[in-house]
């Protein structure tokens, strides 16, 4: 009796939808769409301590730094392998003249920082120092050109600056200002938000305008390869991707912006470590929401671009809290808990699973401003919930999608409900396929049983991002408290993969 008892729990284990709550499966056969790395990237403003404290402490500074730039936050970010960092806004973008910010620092302009606290800046980090610095991080630089309040000529004269081999008034300046090869910078936002702060423009417009800009930027064939990203739409405004795609000549766009934030409400946003379930649902709620944003933005992209030639770039996305209590409210400067470690996940998953037309997306932003991946306090530095996942998800970088077709148990509070678990997979150029599970979860343990499809793999290990508090975060007393640790709740039988998350947790596994 024993002996026909355990045969029959060893064969449980084999079958693909035992008694798990959430069930998948995944297809691992001859993949074909890749995961663009550029999705990984980051977002560095001019706001509150991001650049100034927070990347940028100029070379008289005590804190070890490479040419001002900090080493600690350098090196973090080499870690997590950011694939292009977007600047110098947002917001900001379309206040800022470039040649403000170049040659000797002392005869710089002082300039005030409008949108962000009113505060005077020295211009003292300005092309030259973003430039090297990634150069110096092996990242792809994103600049933000401003169309706000700026010109066609200025946008036309910072590209010949930065890109220019040859000789010309504007590669002339950048050689007397110490810097004979031309940085190539490759991707180039047209304005930020012009429905909004870069110039409450109307979508017809904006493309116009956009139209003449990109013209100026390249020439007939853009044979720099530049790669032109027209400000896009704020969250569901669908006419505004409508206009632009209908307005906007293929020839002259190569990606189009999507702005998106998990606000609970603009005008009570709550604490961002003092929350409650409820507010983490709701966080939760506008979080997943961008899966049907994506989702009804790009079948209107493919209405006009069948061929999927010009990307979705989503590059504002996050969680936005209250500022902590006693900082300036223009700064932004928030904690980063257990929760943004789930919107994290969940939004990469997202991301992966649109990866044929979002080729591109930046995170809101990299070092002490909204979900920021690092904080700093004066020579302190700490890794946040936020950025944990997205070094545990680097795996996915440039890996080809395997579609991962997934049947989740609810997570319910009060009448509502979300999916519990998200999911993603890709095969790296290596052969190794990993898997990345988000639990939202509150309170619910989730197993989920994954029918392999016959794909043959010997073994799983993983990482898991896990805390005993959905509002735990690394502080500068305890930098530490929630980091990756080795994950032991997967195993592999004959055909299921069974998986077995704590409640609100992030697990990445590799199949070999
Ligand atoms: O990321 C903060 C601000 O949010 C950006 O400057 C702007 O583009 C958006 O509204």
């Amino acid at each position: 009796m024993k002996k026909i008892l355990t045969g029959i729990i060893a064969l449980m284990g084999t079958l693909p939808y035992a008694d798990a709550q959430n069930t998948a499966t995944l297809q691992a056969g001859s993949p074909k769409q890749v995961i663009s790395k550029h999705i990984y990237g980051h977002f560095a403003e001019h706001l509150g301590r991001l650049i100034y404290g927070g990347l940028y402490v100029g070379d008289t500074s005590k804190i070890a730094n490479t040419a001002g730039v900090r080493n600690d936050v350098v090196a973090a970010l080499k870690k997590l392998q950011i694939p292009n960092l977007r600047w110098p806004g947002g917001c900001f973008a379309d206040t800022y003249h470039w040649k403000d910010g170049i040659g000797p620092r002392a005869q710089r302009p002082k300039i005030v920082n409008v949108w962000w606290g009113g505060v005077t800046e020295d211009n003292s980090f300005g092309t030259h120092d973003f430039l090297n610095l990634c150069e110096l991080l092996g990242t792809e630089p994103y600049v933000s050109g401003n169309v706000g309040s700026g010109q066609v000529q200025e946008l036309a004269d910072w590209v010949q600056y930065t890109n220019f081999p040859g000789e010309s008034p504007m590669s002339k300046l950048r050689r007397e200002n110490g810097r004979d090869k031309p940085w190539n910078v490759k991707y180039w936002g047209v304005g930020n938000e012009a429905w909004g702060c870069g110039g409450n423009m109307r979508p017809e417009y904006y493309a116009d305008i956009y139209r003449k800009y990109a013209t100026f930027m390249a020439d007939w064939t853009n044979t720099g390869n530049m790669f032109r990203i027209a400000s896009g739409a704020n969250s569901n405004d669908y006419n505004w991707t409508e206009v632009l795609m209908k307005n906007v000549p293929k020839s002259l766009i190569e990606g189009i912006a999507l702005h998106h934030y998990s606000v609970i409400d603009w005008n009570k946003k709550g604490p961002s470590t003092a929350f409650n379930e409820q507010q983490y649902f709701t966080t939760m709620q506008r979080a997943l929401a961008m899966d049907t944003l994506i989702a009804k933005h790009a079948a209107i992209m493919d209405k006009y671009d069948p061929e999927k030639k010009i990307a979705l770039v989503v590059d504002e996305w996050g969680g936005w809290y209250e500022v902590e209590p006693g900082s300036n409210p223009g700064f932004l400067y928030q904690q980063n808990t257990m929760r943004d470690a789930m919107l994290a996940g969940a939004t990469l998953n997202i991301f992966h699973n649109h990866s044929d037309r979002v080729r591109m997306a930046n995170i809101a932003q990299v070092v002490n401003v909204l979900q920021a991946v690092i904080l700093t306090q004066g020579d302190k530095m700490l890794l946040t919930p936020t950025y944990h996942v997205m070094e545990m998800y680097k795996v996915h970088q440039d890996a080809k999608w395997l579609p991962l077709t997934i049947k989740t148990a609810d997570y319910k509070v009060g009448n509502e409900t979300l999916p519990a678990l998200s999911v993603s997979a890709s095969k790296d150029s290596l052969g190794r396929t990993h898997i990345s599970l988000t639990n939202i979860h509150a309170t619910q343990a989730q197993d989920i049983s994954i029918d392999l499809q016959g794909a043959q793999f010997k073994n799983v290990s993983g990482r898991i991002l896990a805390s005993a508090k959905l509002q735990d975060y690394n502080s500068f007393e305890q930098p530490n408290k929630i980091q990756p640790a080795a994950f032991k709740g997967a195993t592999i039988k004959g055909n299921t993969l069974n998986v077995k998350m704590p409640p609100f947790s992030v697990v990445v596994l590799q199949l070999n």
